[in-house]
């Protein structure tokens, strides 16, 4: 593995420090989450830290009543941090919104009371947000959350399908959306894809009964009479000073749901409790970033996936901290757009994905050399392993041999970094490629098949052994599947063990240093984001000439993976060029364009067990020039060879 990096500028590094300070935190766990806890505004102080009684339906905060616009909003308000910038907004057309506390406030108070009175938005009740980066989305979530109903932000680069499927298993009578918003200088019209969503959700029984537009261009949509109505209309009727009370929230109740990909084709509803999730991000958010007073932060994620959730909304406003939020493309107009930003800016602390860096990194370093990065006082990164190569890249060019590198290994469920360097605490000697150790609180470890610990330097399943505030509910409409996914692959509930498994490989080093190796199920990682294979097949099944579909990963040098597709052809079709890209754009069309398969091959039989299992792993085998391995259970062996052909001339168009 590789040496310990030596670091000597503004964090000084000190294992010891910070193990002293993560061995107390689990001498007594509940004690530690409890004095954390406190540390925020409540209505009303829990009874008990952490209900086990039903696991693993843990229940944190038990009896304990909040609000997080309390602490998010009304904390700074009257106060003199009420003139604070939340957000610097930058949109892609270089237009520019500065918005404080106080502001928002404002805004959000008035879009509870439009949300409360004109739509009839109560508490329980889910409302959809289907937004593109506007200050808009953060306003909608927080006055979703203050008046005690569910958010559902769903990725504004997803297809009207994926949004219809989300809204139906949601069951949303209200959804928030925009005319449209920019990307690379194009116009998205999201309100089309919307009014193509409602009707699909209705065929399936569910009826949206209100729109609600947010106008970023024109205004040039289609409005339907009684459903639709602009954003700006009905905040113009809501009177101007108004104030609606955050509504006293149980801990254990759902603050939002984010769907995600799992292994099947249907996206799980990932629900975060109030009380749990707040606790639970606040203070990571500030062992990750150490923030201070006059900070400039920047996570440059999308709100619509969980790192924007905790890192872009809720985590900075619960800190009092000044945003940058950014609508548009990472190189557009130009590969140096995000570091002309962060000089114009002055940000000291900066969030972002390895995909994104690679992509920065591969346009070369004159981009970076006219501009003044020096403000820059952390760095982060989340999403996928980063390659050492581009770890030491994002340390030297961009942080100046000067800024720790925060590697921050988390998922959609665990609301929050799980693994990663603390210099809010104390720094650790950093590693790169390395997430490090694990926050305090959280008990992490690898093991192997069998359940026993991996040696040092041996691969095995990452798994989390004790619960944590920021753990996910469970999946909205679907406890069996809760328990199936994270609790059953290690768990043995009659001696009453329950373990947590992320569905990652990972290897400890001989320091204790967790390496995260990739995803152990069928879920793919492209550009960072998540997509189940078995998704991406249903997508490719829909187009009527194909008969069957197996999607694997292959390794792109820029996004991590890229998906391929191979597929057999219905009787009657032949493959061609243009079947192949009408193929690719039925993804595009049916889960959204970040899903589009690099490649598509045609074969005229998938290998598959005599039981119709598709061998994924014989395909990936290949790719990778590995060993194939026991092919014994194979229905028909000539499967493989003609595999083989196809999966060698398409490396070569590699
Ligand atoms: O495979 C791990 C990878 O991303 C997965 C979680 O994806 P998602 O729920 O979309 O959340 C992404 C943002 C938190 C994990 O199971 N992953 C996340 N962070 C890292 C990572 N892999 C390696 N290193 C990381 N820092």
């Amino acid at each position: 593995m590789t040496e310990a990096l030596p670091f000597d500028e503004r964090y000084i590094p000190s294992l010891n420090e910070y193990l002293q300070y993560y061995e107390k935190s689990l001498d007594d766990l509940e004690g530690f989450w409890d004095g954390n806890a406190r540390q925020l505004k409540w209505y009303r102080y829990w009874d008990v830290v952490l209900d086990r009684s039903n696991p693993p339906f843990y229940k944190w905060f038990v009896g304990g009543e909040t609000n997080i616009n309390l602490n998010a909003l009304d904390r700074w308000v009257g106060t003199s941090l009420e003139n604070r910038v939340a957000y610097y907004w930058v949109g892609e057309d270089g237009s520019r919104r500065t918005i404080s506390y106080r502001e928002l406030f404002r805004e959000v108070n008035r879009f509870s009371f439009v949300l409360k009175e004109f739509i009839g938005v109560g508490k329980g009740d889910t409302v959809t947000l289907y937004l593109p980066m506007i200050p808009e989305l953060p306003i909608s979530m927080l006055s979703i959350a203050r008046i005690g109903a569910i958010h559902s932000v769903v990725f504004s680069g997803f297809s009207s399908a994926a949004l219809a499927e989300r809204i139906v298993d949601a069951e949303s009578k209200v959804v928030v959306t925009a005319d449209g918003f920019y990307r690379r200088g194009n116009i998205i019209n999201l309100k089309e894809r919307v009014d193509e969503a409602v009707a699909m959700a209705r065929d399936r029984g569910v009826d949206v009964e209100k729109v609600i537009v947010v106008k970023r261009l024109d205004g040039n949509v289609k409005m339907h009479m009684n459903r639709d109505y602009w954003y700006h209309e009905l905040m113009a009727e809501a009177p101007q000073k108004v104030y609606v009370p955050p509504e006293k929230m149980k801990s254990t109740d759902i603050l939002f749901i984010l769907y995600t990909s799992g292994t099947t084709g249907k996206p799980k509803g990932i629900m975060h409790s109030v009380g749990g999730y707040m606790t639970y991000i606040y203070n990571v958010f500030k062992w990750n970033w150490d923030p201070r007073p006059e900070d400039i932060y920047w996570c440059a994620a999308d709100i619509g996936w969980i790192t924007g959730h905790t890192y872009i909304v809720y985590g900075p406003l619960m800190h009092n901290m000044t945003s940058i939020m950014y609508e548009g493309a990472p190189d557009y107009p130009k590969p140096d757009i995000i570091w002309r930003i962060v000089e114009e800016y002055g940000v000291n602390t900066f969030y972002t994905s390895p995909t994104l860096l690679r992509l920065l990194r591969k346009y070369g370093d004159k981009w970076i050399e006219n501009v003044d990065l020096s403000s820059l006082r952390i760095l982060g990164t989340v999403g996928e392993p980063i390659n050492p190569d581009v770890w030491k890249w994002y340390y030297e060019k961009i942080g100046r041999n000067a800024c720790p590198i925060v590697d921050t290994w988390w998922q959609t469920e665990t609301g929050a970094a799980m693994l990663s360097p603390a210099p809010g605490i104390a720094l650790v000697p950093l590693k790169p490629g390395s997430a490090t150790l694990p926050l305090p609180g959280i008990v992490a470890d690898v093991i192997k098949e069998d359940g026993s610990r991996s040696e040092p330097g041996e691969k095995g399943y990452l798994v989390v052994k004790e619960p944590w505030p920021g753990m996910l509910m469970g999946i909205w409409g679907d406890p069996d599947r809760y328990i199936n996914t994270y609790w059953s692959r290690f768990s043995d509930p009659e001696k009453g063990i329950w373990i947590y498994y992320p569905a990652d490989y990972a290897v400890r080093d001989s320091d204790g240093y967790f390496w995260i190796l990739g995803r152990a199920d069928e879920v793919l990682k492209i550009a960072g984001h998540r997509i189940g294979t078995i998704e991406l097949e249903d997508a490719i099944i829909t187009h009527p000439a194909v008969s069957e579909a197996a999607v694997v990963g292959a390794p792109d040098p820029v996004k991590g993976e890229l998906p391929i597709a191979v597929v057999t052809l219905k009787e009657g079709y032949t493959p061609s060029e243009e079947l192949a890209e009408e193929i690719k754009e039925t993804v595009r069309r049916v889960i959204g364009p970040i899903a589009t398969p690099k490649k598509v091959v045609f074969v005229n039989k998938l290998p598959k067990t005599r039981s119709g299992k598709i061998m994924r792993r014989i395909i990936i085998a290949m790719l990778h020039d590995r060993p194939i391995g026991d092919t014994s259970t194979l229905e028909d062996p000539s499967a493989v060879e003609e595999l083989k052909e196809a999966i060698e001339s398409l490396k070569k168009s590699f």
